[in-house]
């Protein structure tokens, strides 16, 4: 199966973000079910944060915050959005499995629709292993038939709901949420540990 990272790592050092006409255009997407998440002095992971625009809502209120993304060039964005914190470790793909354990939710949105389903799974797989009992995975993908993003370079994967299901299998349960009320969000998928 084929991998995006590279391509992403390649899109991030030509300046991705700076160059997006979506991401002119829309600053804040953290949707409302997220912010109604209890995540008060909780250890918080963003797959995939970008510059940072979601993990300010994080840091601000989580006690510790886990960021994850492809390569250094966008992590020094996102430590410059992220500098008047000091509860955030940030990790590139290359050493994100020495985030620790214990962690209470994982979130994502807008990465899953744009990374293969090898990489979805092997994420998934690691982070259940690290969650807490009752922790949360809260993911955001490309489900069905739903209304394309307008790409510009990237990759963009749509998966099945039943592909969805398979990865959380080992979960005690798997909530759907199908009208986050943003252009573009497709459906996040909300699992809990046993
Ligand atoms: C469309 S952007 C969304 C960024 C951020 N979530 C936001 O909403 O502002 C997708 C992000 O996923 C990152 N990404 C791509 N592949 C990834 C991977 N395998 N692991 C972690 N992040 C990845 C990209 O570098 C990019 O920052």
């Amino acid at each position: 199966m084929t991998k995006t990272i590279n391509t992403w790592k390649y899109l991030q050092k030509t300046n991705y973000f700076e160059n997006h006409r979506l991401f002119r255009e829309f600053q804040i997407v953290n949707p409302k079910h997220v912010k109604e998440l209890d995540i008060k002095d909780k250890r918080v992971v963003e797959i995939g944060c970008g510059y940072g625009r979601n993990s300010v809502y994080f840091a601000k209120h989580a006690k510790k915050l886990f960021v994850v993304d492809v390569n250094d060039h966008i992590i020094n964005k996102t430590k410059k959005t992220l500098k008047r914190f000091n509860n955030v470790q940030y990790y590139t793909v290359d050493n994100y499995k020495e985030i620790p354990s214990r962690l209470d939710y994982v979130y994502s949105a807008l990465v899953f629709q744009h990374i293969s389903k090898e990489e979805m799974k092997e994420y998934i797989d690691f982070f259940y292993t690290k969650l807490k009992k009752k922790g949360k995975i809260v993911v955001q993908f490309n489900i069905g038939d739903s209304e394309n993003i307008p790409v510009q370079a990237e990759p963009m994967i749509k998966v099945t709901e039943e592909f969805v299901n398979s990865l959380f299998v080992k979960f005690l349960k798997v909530e759907y949420i199908k009208d986050a009320g943003e252009k573009y969000i497709h459906v996040y998928a909300i699992a809990t540990k046993e």
